[in-house]
């Protein structure tokens, strides 16, 4: 199965990226055909400076490589580099129409909020579109905000093939389930507009204090807590298997540990759990060089794939004299 997705780099990656998306994405590669990109055109729509978009799009090149994305085995590449999937979107463009485009409501939660939205942001649908159908993606796993980004895919593909002919895979979305949704050190989901993050990649002292923030009720040592209502039980919980989540919520239960020792317990759980990585990211962030050929040869891979697609939607409409 070929599996796609993009993220846009917008700054540190947090818990819930990781155990929503990167996570799912890496453990793919195992049994199936991974195409995973730095989503920076799409990124263009919020207006970073160049110096942001710049580290940021390489910190996530880092971030992946260290977590375990394998550059052989995947094919993990910059948008940018593929700049043929912005001839795809203008291709795809006469299948969508202006009212469809209007009900995004990545499009019109911005134009509510008062935001003057740039014609990228509307346009944004397409160029989504155009990042699925150039590689022949059959599975999207994607966040619950991209569901009707994925529906308007499909729906350009199929009308699309109605009219030119069989040209591209009708892609399936996989919906990643609010259930497993992160909960960020206030309680709430974890999302960096709410600034509640845990970034596995920070320094100790920031990752301790924002393991020291997480929203706890007044109990102390000696009273039973309840891990079913306890942030700090679920945020803990993410990295134990079933067995250690229960032995974790009898610990709750029973007077005896405080709030601080089962903080200072999960800062170096985290720390262990993300050591590898951790280490390894040190380590690529300094070689930029060898980053960046990292992605070239992606893009590599990318272009080639794209390009059968590209070019065959251009035989079928009528480009190709
Ligand atoms: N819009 C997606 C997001 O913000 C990122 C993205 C761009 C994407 N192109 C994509 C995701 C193609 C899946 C497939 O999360």
């Amino acid at each position: 199965m070929r599996i796609l997705s993009g993220i846009q780099p917008s700054g540190k990656i947090h818990l819930g990226n990781y155990f929503s998306m990167m996570q799912r994405m890496i453990a793919y590669q195992a049994k199936d055909e991974l195409f995973c990109f730095i989503a920076n055109y799409h990124s263009l729509t919020s207006r970073p400076t160049k110096k942001d978009l710049e580290e940021n799009s390489l910190d996530l090149a880092a971030d992946f490589l260290a977590l375990g994305l394998d550059p052989m085995r995947s094919t993990f590449w910059l948008q940018s580099d593929v700049p043929a999937i912005t001839e795809l979107a203008w291709l795809l463009s006469q299948q969508i129409t202006v009212p469809q485009l209007e009900l995004a409501h990545s499009y019109k939660d911005k134009v509510a909020q008062g935001i003057q939205p740039g014609g990228g942001l509307f346009y944004y649908p397409i160029l989504m579109s155009a990042d699925i159908l150039a590689f022949g993606s059959e599975r999207i796993p994607v966040g619950p905000d991209q569901k009707q980004h994925l529906e308007m895919c499909r729906g350009i593909a199929r009308r699309f093939n109605k009219a030119f002919g069989e040209t591209f895979v009708i892609p399936e979305a996989e919906i990643i389930d609010e259930l497993g949704e992160v909960s960020g050190i206030d309680g709430r989901k974890m999302s960096k507009s709410y600034n509640n993050t845990i970034c596995p990649f920070a320094s100790e002292k920031d990752l301790k204090k924002s393991i020291f923030s997480i929203v706890t009720d007044s109990k102390g040592v000696q009273e039973a807590k309840d891990p079913e209502s306890s942030v700090l039980y679920k945020i803990y919980a993410l990295f134990l298997d079933v067995e250690k989540r229960l032995e974790l919520a009898d610990r709750f239960r029973t007077p005896g540990t405080g709030y601080g020792h089962l903080k200072q317990e999960l800062l170096a759980v985290v720390l262990d759990y993300f050591g590898e990585a951790r280490a390894k990211r040190d380590e690529l962030i300094k070689r930029k060089d060898d980053l960046r050929e990292q992605l070239k040869i992606g893009a590599k891979k990318a272009n080639e794939v794209a390009n059968t697609f590209i070019t065959k939607a251009r035989e079928n409409i009528g480009l190709e004299l």
